[in-house]
């Protein structure tokens, strides 16, 4: 290819890329977001690229690189001594309104500015790094409009980790009949102070038990804290909600993520998607349309091995309801779909630990007001009860994990019961405590035959995170810590029972 061709096509690319970005910028600023000029290019698509990039764990543990950038082309990745240009998973797109969680007028269409795209690491990569300068690839293909992203070095998995942090609910609450949070007040939403604590841990891995969106609505002017945040379920109120407060967590591991409610089709599932969901990309699985949420709202469980004795198994419970099903629901089938796959997934590493963790408390308590508590989620106990009896997990589950129920809470079972942690202090607006003292007569399975016997519990309403450190022979301690690193209770773990240093009201 002359000389002469080769600059007239990158001189088309170029066009095309400035063309689309501005309609894009217009895009954006018709239905009225953004406060840049109306047809003008995003100041930080030109000039100055933003790249975001991080590792997640999927099916089977696969790491996947995963970036966002305002260019429209993916970044190179370099692994190791080789380079690739990333794979496309989401261009640049507005979708048009659909129907929400919340009323039409409060509600707009979901703007995407950005690429997201993707790289499957190959295990024992020692060094993976995004972005930096490009130069001409091996197609032929000049992208030097599209130069200007800064190299990130990537978080890789370690092939046996020592050291899990676990948080969840973690956005800032700006949702129509709820307390609007104080999004730019870090004492009143501080997932930004609780990650880089939490970093300062030098996790090899993180776990977050879902919810990491929740500027729904758009805060009203009388409403101080909140004023000029983002709100809706494109980008920039993701960029807010996540990635910009927890990019040092983001950095410092790779993440396993576990799907909130709030991450369901008709709330922030176009985002889930796009930006967090490890399974290949299918157009039915956007949540875009809403003719594909019964199959979008629901994906197969899949498992992750931490080490070579023990796995996390992630159930998505994005969707579930709040009271018992009836088998004859759609939702009833799917649900003991997924148990019998979590069911497979244990059998197939029958000597390792096997951690289940998902959305919504199972086995686990709620506070109510007063001195009374609620179980766990009544649809997925329904399932579970019909599928497992009064086992309610399938065989070989020895520990779970939550989130939620906005406070943290550690359940140690008398009964042949996984222990349980509720994880859920993140950053979002806090639950009230369970009471104190803890109620005699409980049972987290209330709603069915009070199988389940408490043998020890602890919890608090304060904000913070988990600290998990593996020990020998299959045991590991779970440390609770405030935002700020105070440590609030440590829990032995071993053999499906937890034992925690301080008990009851933690403070
Ligand atoms: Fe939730």
């Amino acid at each position: 290819m002359s000389r002469l061709v080769k600059r007239a096509l990158k001189l088309v690319v170029w066009a095309a890329a400035v063309l689309t970005t501005a309609l894009v910028a217009i895009d954006a600023n018709a239905s009225g977001s953004g406060n840049h000029k109306r047809g003008a290019p995003r100041d930080e698509s030109f000039g100055r690229s933003h790249l975001t990039a991080w590792v997640e764990l999927g099916s089977n543990g696969q790491a996947i690189a995963r970036a966002i950038t305002t260019d429209l082309g993916c970044p190179f990745i370099n692994v190791d001594h080789a380079r690739h240009r990333m794979s496309l998973r989401a261009g640049p797109e507005t979708i048009p309104q659909r129907p929400t969680a919340s009323n039409p007028e409060d509600s707009k269409p979901s703007e995407f500015p950005v690429t997201t795209c993707e790289f499957a690491i190959p295990e024992g990569t020692r060094v993976a790094k995004v972005g930096g300068e490009d130069e001409e690839d091996e197609g032929g293909h000049d992208w030097s409009w599209n130069r200007r992203s800064r190299e990130q070095l990537l978080p890789l998995p370690k092939p046996n980790p020592q050291r899990i942090v676990i948080l969840g609910d973690t956005g800032c609450r700006l949702k129509i009949g709820d307390p609007w949070q104080a999004c730019s007040d870090i004492e009143d939403w501080p997932l930004e102070t609780i990650a880089k604590t939490a970093a300062r841990f030098k996790p090899d891995l993180v776990l977050h038990v879902g919810d990491y969106h929740y500027r729904e609505n758009q805060c009203p002017p009388d409403i101080g804290g909140c004023q000029g945040s983002p709100w809706g379920y494109g980008w920039d109120a993701w960029e807010a909600d996540l990635f910009r407060p927890a990019a040092k967590l983001l950095a410092a591991a790779p993440w396993i993520m576990v799907r909130g409610n709030h991450e369901e089709c008709a709330r922030a599932g176009q985002g889930w998607y796009r930006f967090l969901d490890t399974r290949p990309y299918e157009s039915e699985r956007t949540c875009n349309d809403p003719a594909n949420d019964a199959i979008a709202n629901y994906n197969d469980p899949y498992a992750a091995p931490i080490g070579n004795d023990a796995q996390i198994v992630v159930f998505d419970s994005s969707k579930v309801t709040t009271s018992k099903l009836l088998p004859t629901d759609p939702a009833f089938a799917n649900y003991q779909d997924e148990l019998h796959k979590v069911a497979d997934l244990v059998a197939a590493k029958p000597d390792a630990l096997s951690i289940w963790t998902n959305h919504h408390p199972l086995l686990a308590f709620s506070p109510l007001t007063g001195t009374t508590v609620t179980g766990g989620n009544p649809a997925l106990l329904s399932v579970m009860y019909a599928t497992y009896g009064t086992a309610y997990y399938p065989p070989g589950i020895s520990l779970a994990l939550h989130g939620h129920t906005h406070f943290l809470e550690a359940v140690n079972y008398s009964t042949n019961h996984p222990a349980t942690f509720v994880i859920g202090n993140g950053g979002d607006n806090l639950s009230i405590n369970l009471p104190d003292p803890f109620p005699a007569d409980a049972h987290p399975d209330g709603d069915f035959t009070s199988a389940v016997d408490v043998e020890e519990i602890a919890g608090t309403s304060t904000f913070g995170f988990v600290v998990a450190d593996r020990g020998d022979g299959g045991r590991w301690t779970f440390r609770a810590y405030t935002r700020h690193g105070k440590l609030l209770t440590t829990c032995e773990f071993v053999s499906a029972k937890t034992s925690c240093s301080e008990l009851g009201f933690l403070h």
